[in-house]
């Protein structure tokens, strides 16, 4: 897999899904299914997407005990995704478990990636609420690195952590990077924010775009700006 602009299919219902991946007739977007659409539709909505073509990065988010998170793995490896992905506060011993789950008996497996600290947090909010007093940028390097110990294949993270991840961890770990928004629109409840092309400059491997393309007048061209702008 190379660089990718991944759309986020923040929606919650079937219908909504086709009617806007039906607009997409000649590309056949990367997409995610987070917990909204999962939890409405079920296991039925990836293998559809997966039916109709598309690579799907399940964004689940998994947080628990070690081995409810493998047993957990162990059914979504059975879904056919091209990635997955987990808390990495739920330590190693969690993440490793969730590969031994996630491994299919050939050896294949989805990509495992982990979730640093949320975009939409900031230094404040992890300090009062969290009470986790590093700084927010050593707080996400620590978590990567505890990840790639695990064996895992990369973290979501800011695009403006992409360059130190890839330092910490090495090239080939990937920064699957959400916060992404067009210069001129609106940032929402994202806090570390980006433009594609900055996103690209910053060495992130794969964009996660869900807003800017969603609620966009004309979604397949602002897909394709993402993929102009990200991609060349
Ligand atoms: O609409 P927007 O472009 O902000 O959507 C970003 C997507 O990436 C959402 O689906 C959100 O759940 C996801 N995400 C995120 N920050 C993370 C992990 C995932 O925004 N750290």
């Amino acid at each position: 897999m190379g660089k990718d602009v991944i759309v986020a299919l923040d929606l919650d219902c079937r219908k909504k899904v086709v009617d806007f991946l039906d607009r997409f007739t000649e590309e056949k977007p990367f997409v995610k299914i987070g917990m909204e659409l999962f939890y409405a539709e079920g296991p039925a909505i990836v293998r559809e997407i997966k039916a109709r073509g598309h690579k799907v990065f399940l964004d689940l988010k998994l947080h628990d005990i070690p081995n409810t998170v493998q047993r957990t793995m162990a059914v979504v490896s059975g879904l056919d995704i091209d990635m997955v992905n987990l808390h990495a506060a739920g330590t190693k011993a969690m993440m490793e478990a969730a590969l031994t789950g996630l491994t299919r008996p050939d050896g294949s497996r989805p990509l495992l990636i982990a979730v640093t600290q949320l975009t939409s947090t900031n230094q404040q909010r992890m300090e009062e609420e969290l009470l986790i007093h590093q700084p927010l940028d050593q707080v996400v390097m620590h978590y990567a690195k505890c990840a790639a110990e695990a064996g895992l294949d990369g973290v979501v993270c800011s695009p403006l952590e992409a360059g130190e991840v890839h330092e910490v961890c090495g090239k080939g770990f990937l920064t699957v990077t959400p916060g992404v928004r067009f210069a001129e629109s609106e940032v929402g409840d994202q806090v570390r924010v980006t433009t594609p092309a900055r996103a690209k400059e910053l060495g992130s491997d794969y964009i996660v775009v869900g807003r800017p393309i969603l609620r966009a007048e004309d979604p397949v061209a602002a897909y394709r700006r993402c993929v102009a702008e990200f991609v060349g």
